[in-house]
């Protein structure tokens, strides 16, 4: 099967061809859109990634260009018209599921820096510099940690948790059985932000979770507390949590994901001017800690994240039944 990979990077083209045997890959860098849609002519598949946008607009375009399938390469689908594609009959599958522990592993990452301060530590020693002025941190030991969303990643991560000696206090909106016998207390959202040293947000960008993190539900949470997002940027009002983080309110953000992302993520910026004042505004805190979209990116989650795609994209060629559709 023909298929045309959007918002390519050499990563995709290093583990997508190790792992294809049956299809002709035609990779393109330019992201997704009404306008390079014509790309994919000649394609039955379209593989995207987290910030191509598939607008109804989109959608119709690769349809008017024989476009039978759009494999994400991702387990997020918030950035697809899921109405537009079912309209069109265009099914999307997914990667459901590739190493939870990527994204459990980096939400770990990104409380251990922000609280001990490695990244700091590491620039000061490198200069000569071997004060412990302004390094102090806290012990995780001990701490409560709510988690919103208890999913495959959720999960993962109140497993590190637990190995930490935390108490974990949980919210979504289906309680996780296994997670309840761990001990892991499920209590509504209010009260989840208003116990947490730490909250760590595991949910999908959906209607309902748009902007949960907003001027409002910041007044609840614990005065210092750290807030860390590997979900989705959507999940926080990036503004209402400047303010917080000013006030004093939130004590340390770490995030992987911004709202605005698919202007900078996954691109090199180093010698331009960013226009984009919030995110500027946000890397000024010294509390603050950005990285690039990069929870998902370990060896194994590239493997599986292929092979599985390649495995959907096969499958449909086959008239197989698409375990991995988006329903
Ligand atoms: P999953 O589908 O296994 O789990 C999501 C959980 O969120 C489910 O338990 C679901 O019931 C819960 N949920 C749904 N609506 C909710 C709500 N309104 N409030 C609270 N909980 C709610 O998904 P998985 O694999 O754990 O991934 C979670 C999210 O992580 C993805 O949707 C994606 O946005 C993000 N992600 C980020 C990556 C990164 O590199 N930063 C990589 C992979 C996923």
């Amino acid at each position: 099967m023909v298929v045309s990979f959007f918002s390519t990077h050499d990563f995709d083209k290093v583990y997508f061809d190790r792992f294809n045997k049956h299809h002709d890959i035609r990779y393109f860098e330019t992201a997704l859109t009404e306008q390079t849609a014509e790309l994919a002519k000649g394609s039955q598949a379209v593989c995207c990634f987290v910030n191509d946008k598939i607008t109804e607009g989109v959608v119709q375009q690769l349809s008017k260009n024989g476009v039978k399938l759009i494999a994400l390469r991702s387990a997020g689908y918030n950035n697809v018209d899921l109405e537009a594609a079912k309209a069109q009959d265009l099914p999307i599958v997914r990667v459901p599921a590739y190493s939870p522990h990527a994204v459990a592993e980096h939400a770990m990452a990104l409380i251990l820096t922000l609280n001990r301060k490695t990244h700091k530590a590491y620039n000061r020693v490198r200069e000569g510099n071997f004060s412990l002025e302004r390094l102090i941190g806290f012990d995780i030991y001990g701490k409560t940690v709510g988690v919103v969303g208890t999913g495959k990643i959720g999960e993962t991560f109140c497993r590190l948790l637990k190995g930490f000696g935390c108490k974990i206090v949980a919210f979504d909106v289906v309680e996780n059985k296994a997670l309840i016998t761990e001990g892991v207390s499920f209590l509504p959202l209010k009260d989840v932000l208003a116990q947490s040293d730490i909250i760590s947000l595991h949910c999908p960008l959906n209607d309902k979770t748009k902007h949960l993190i907003n001027a409002d539900s910041l007044k609840s949470i614990k005065q210092g507390a750290m807030l860390i997002n590997t979900g989705r940027g959507g999940l926080i009002d990036t503004v209402a949590v400047i303010d917080a983080l000013k006030s004093g309110q939130l004590g340390y953000l770490g995030i992987d994901v911004y709202e605005q992302e698919e202007n900078l993520f996954f691109r090199d910026f180093s010698e331009s001017v960013i226009q984009d004042d919030v995110i500027l505004r946000l890397m000024s805190f010294p509390n603050v800690l950005v990285t690039a979209h990069q929870a998902f990116f370990t060896e194994e989650a590239l493997s599986q994240i292929a092979q599985i795609t390649l495995q959907n994209i096969s499958d449909f060629e086959d008239g197989k039944a698409l375990v991995n559709v988006v329903k």
